[in-house]
């Protein structure tokens, strides 16, 4: 995947691209995980910032939305460095601080996009330290609504070692997809990621290995992502 500004996601997504085969394989790896009870809510964090959490997050809603036809939302959790309204080209407010701080319900948050059956609920006002508004019931209530109304939901976060707001969301999703930088991120660090989440009783699906710099072996395919059992 070519990096390439002038282009948006919905230009670039190429059904037949490495990244859009590799997200069809994730996806059907993170669902059938337990397959009595199929996982229809995601969250996507990484251990620090960077490591192509919002690029994850977003190529799988995609995928999910095109060739699954299941009515898919996706939701911009990072109210620090919100990224999912210029990734697909709506507006930025009302978004998900309005719905967290009361003043909207999460269903008139949701924005259109290109995609029929792929909305977004972006970040909203940009807000300085967020975290408190992950604590309170009303972020189950906003969760609960959306998981109702749709089939499948994806949420883009803020890193998980230095804040607090993935791990308290991990626990409104049936699963956590830990994406990793190869070749930057220092093991420990990622362990640390791991343990934060495994220590707060999520469910860490897997790691999705983002090779963006192409650091891994040519086996691995240029610009890969791969998957991997973390267990
Ligand atoms: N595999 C890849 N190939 C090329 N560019 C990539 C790849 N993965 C990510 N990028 C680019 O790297 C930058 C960071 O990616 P992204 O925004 O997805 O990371 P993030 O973890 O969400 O960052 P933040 O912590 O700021 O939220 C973006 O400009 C994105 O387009
Ligand atoms: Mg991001």
């Amino acid at each position: 995947m070519e990096k390439d500004q002038r282009q948006t996601i919905y230009d670039l997504f190429d059904q037949e691209s490495p990244i859009a085969t590799e997200m069809r394989r994730l996806y059907s790896n993170i669902r059938h995980i337990d397959d009595r009870n199929p996982k229809r809510s995601f969250l996507v964090t990484s251990a620090v910032r960077e490591e192509g959490k919002s690029t994850v997050a977003s190529h799988l809603a995609l995928t999910v939305a095109r060739f699954r036809g299941k009515k898919s939302l996706i939701v911009d959790a990072d109210l620090r460095r919100p990224k999912l309204h210029q990734i697909f080209n709506v507006p930025k407010e009302p978004g998900l601080y309005e719905c967290l701080n009361g003043e909207i319900d999460p269903l008139d948050a949701v924005k259109d996009t290109p995609i029929e059956n792929l909305k977004v609920i972006p970040a909203g006002r940009r807000v300085r330290s967020p975290a408190h508004l992950f604590e309170g019931d009303i972020m189950n209530d906003i969760f609960e609504k959306i998981k109702f109304y749709y089939d499948i939901v994806i949420v883009d976060s803020a890193p998980i070692v230095p804040v607090s707001d993935p791990m308290l969301i991990s626990s409104v999703v049936d699963g956590v997809i830990l994406v990793l930088l190869a070749g930057r991120t220092p093991r420990h660090v990622s362990l640390r990621a791991r343990n934060i989440l495994l220590d707060a009783n999520a469910n860490l699906l897997g790691v999705v290995v983002n090779n963006m710099s192409e650091v891994l072996p040519y086996y691995y395919d240029f610009k890969y992502y791969g998957y991997s059992e973390d267990k």
